[in-house]
C-alpha cells in the first residue's frame, strides 16, 4: 500500500469519532486510512511499552488465537515484557513512530532442532488488514536469517479457524504443509491446527 503525505498528523492528534468521544491515537485510527508500510518498524520491547502492551494484549479480539490469556492489568504486562519479551532470542515490538501496536517473535529450536524455528505474532485490532503484519513478518524473517545462521526452516502453527493469520504467512511466502487434527489445546478447547513452513532458500524480502 501506499502512503499518504499527512500519515504524521493523523497518526499524531485526537480526533472525535461518530459519538463525539475523544479518541487518542495511534490505537484510534480510522479504517480507512492508508497505512505507509515504510512507516513500520521492528524494536526490542522496553517496560515503557507497557500501556501501548495492554491495549492489544488487553483486547479478546486480539488474544483468542494467542497462546496466553488476554491481560487484565498493568502489572502483568509488565511482568510478561520483564520476564518474556526482553529476554527473548527475538521478540520484537512492531511499531508505528516508535509506538507499540503489535509484536512478532521468531524462535529458534535448539540441539537436533536448531534448523528450524517458530514464527508468531499479533497486532492491535485498530490496525488490522492493512498488510502491517505481513511487512512485519517478513522483516522478521530477514532479521531472523541474520542472527540465527543455524536456521533454514520458519514454521508457523496457525490454528484451522485462523483465516488472516493463514493469509499473512501465505503472503509471506510459507506453504501450507498439513493439517494437524486436534493438535493443540487453547482456550479450553482441543484445536486442529495448520502447519506452515518457509524454508530460508525460498525467502523473497
Ligand atoms: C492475524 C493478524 C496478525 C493479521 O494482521 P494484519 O496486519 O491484519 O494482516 P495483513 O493485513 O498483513 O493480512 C491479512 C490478510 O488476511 C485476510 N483476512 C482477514 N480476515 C480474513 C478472513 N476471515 N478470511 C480470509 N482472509 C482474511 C485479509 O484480507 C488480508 O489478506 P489480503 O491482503 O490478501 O486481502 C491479526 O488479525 C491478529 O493480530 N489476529 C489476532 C492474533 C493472531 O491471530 N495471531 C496469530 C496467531 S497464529
Amino acid at each position: 500500500m501506499v502512503g499518504i503525505a499527512n500519515f504524521r498528523n493523523h497518526i499524531l492528534l485526537p480526533f472525535l469519532n461518530k459519538q463525539h468521544h475523544l479518541l487518542f491515537p495511534p490505537f484510534d485510527m480510522s479504517k480507512e486510512m492508508e497505512i505507509n508500510l515504510s512507516k513500520i518498524t521492528l524494536r526490542p520491547y522496553k517496560i515503557s511499552d507497557v500501556d501501548d502492551f495492554l491495549m492489544y494484549g488487553g483486547n479478546e479480539k486480539v488474544t483468542r488465537f494467542t497462546r496466553w490469556n488476554t491481560f487484565t492489568s498493568k502489572q502483568e504486562v509488565v511482568s510478561y515484557i520483564n520476564d518474556y519479551c526482553i529476554p527473548h532470542p527475538y521478540c520484537r515490538s512492531i511499531c508505528i513512530e516508535n509506538r507499540s501496536i503489535g509484536f512478532v517473535i521468531i524462535m529458534p529450536r535448539s540441539g537436533d532442532d536448531q534448523c528450524r524455528a517458530d514464527v508468531g505474532y499479533a497486532l492491535a485490532a485498530e490496525y488490522w488488514g492493512h498488510g502491517i503484519t505481513t511487512r512485519a513478518v517478513k522483516m522478521a524473517i530477514s532479521g531472523g536469517l541474520k542472527e540465527f545462521p543455524d536456521v533454514v526452516r520458519f514454521q508457523g502453527l496457525v490454528e484451522l479457524e485462523n483465516k488472516a493469520s493463514q493469509r499473512v504467512l501465505e503472503k509471506v511466502g510459507f506453504l501450507k504443509e498439513c493439517v494437524l487434527r486436534k493438535y493443540s489445546f487453547n482456550k479450553g478447547e482441543t484445536r486442529d491446527m495448520v502447519m506452515y513452513s518457509l524454508l530460508s532458500t525460498d525467502f523473497m524480502p
